[in-house]
């Protein structure tokens, strides 16, 4: 597998601490010197489904295909209007494509793992092009007066076509079974046959226990990965993290004793984007030069489940 082309879409409403102190018990500081985040996007005008096309889009425009050419669509997506169809359906349709779609829920892992289902239609010949969309709208699932949670997330969406190649080093996929430390419940429909009552509340999160398990399977994921790639972490060029908090992503840095240059990060512009977060920042990247032929790059993510997911994918 190699990856051909990237492309982002951001919502055009930026969020910063200070507009939320004047509802929330909360302020700049806190959240700065607690999570790294300065501000987030969210989604008011726009439509989750528009930002998912328009990185579909630029994705496909960088690669250089259409989007006939596209032999799959894969959509990571924790929360959308539709329950059904699903997300990937919807996005055929903006962006002309003709080819089978499907959406997976990994939470903010979803990445990592559409990489690993794509990976493997490319390599067993079942397809020649797969597009990678993570479109996300966290910003739906959290109570907004709860200053805990609802200052952490931003929404956004990225993508990316994969190819066949020769660039995917390894890949680690993990899932362990811990509900209570992050979830959301929806409501269902009523039913004259059921009698017990429907959880209807917004994200539950127990911090500290997320925090905890994003760096412990953060770090044993990275350790796997370039194990299984016989490189060691002075090899890699970027680690590209799940933006979730700058605090976890500097404890990972510090394990591994690396450089800041080497852990990029843009969690100050956009908060937790779930799934989107890694590929909205490789795009970044991308679209600066910054990624040269050859590069090492080491993507992990976390996230509810409690899933996680790191590969290595030279550029
Ligand atoms: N503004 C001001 N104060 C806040 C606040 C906010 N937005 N959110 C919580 N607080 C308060 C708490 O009420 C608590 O007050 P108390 O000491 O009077 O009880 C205090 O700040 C400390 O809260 P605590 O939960 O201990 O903070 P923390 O250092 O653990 O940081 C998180 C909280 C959520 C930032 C941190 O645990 C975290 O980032 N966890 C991982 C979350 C994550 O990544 N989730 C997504 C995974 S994909």
């Amino acid at each position: 597998m190699k990856i051909i082309g990237t492309g982002s879409a951001m919502p055009s409403m930026s969020v910063t601490n200070d507009m939320l102190s004047q509802f929330l018990d909360t302020s700049d500081d806190w959240i700065t010197t607690r999570t790294g985040i300065k501000q987030r996007r969210i989604i008011t005008n726009e439509t989750l489904k528009d930002l998912a096309v328009t990185a579909s889009q630029k994705a496909l425009d960088n690669a250089g295909i259409a989007a006939t050419d596209l032999d799959f669509i894969l959509c990571s997506n924790v929360i959308n209007n539709y329950v059904t169809p699903a997300l990937s359906c919807i996005i055929q349709g903006g962006i002309d494509a003709t080819c089978p779609c499907i959406d997976l829920n990994g939470a903010c892992s979803g990445f990592i793992y559409a990489l690993d289902i794509a990976s493997a239609y490319l390599e067993t010949g079942r397809a020649e092009n797969v597009l990678i969309v993570c479109a996300e709208q966290p910003t739906r699932l959290v109570n907004w007066s709860e200053r805990n949670t609802c200052v952490l997330f931003g929404d956004g969406a990225a993508a990316v076509v994969v190819s066949k190649g020769d660039n995917l080093k390894s890949l680690l996929l993990t899932t362990q079974c811990k509900v209570d430390a992050l979830y959301y419940q929806r409501k269902m429909e009523f039913n004259p046959y059921v009698r017990q009552s429907d959880g209807d509340m917004p994200l539950v999160m127990n911090g500290k226990d997320v925090f905890k398990l994003a760096v412990s399977s953060s770090i044993s994921d990275i350790k796997t990965v370039l194990a299984k790639a016989e490189l060691d972490e002075n090899d890699i060029s970027y680690f590209l993290l799940h933006q979730a908090n700058m605090r976890i992503l500097d404890s990972i840095k510090d394990y591994f004793k690396q450089t800041e240059e080497k852990f990029p990060h843009n969690i100050e512009k956009y908060g937790n984007t779930s799934s989107a977060s890694i590929p909205i920042l490789l795009d970044e990247m991308n679209g600066n030069n910054q990624l040269h032929k050859g590069d090492y790059l080491l993507l992990s993510a976390f996230g509810a489940g409690f899933t996680s997911g790191a590969c290595i994918i030279q550029w």
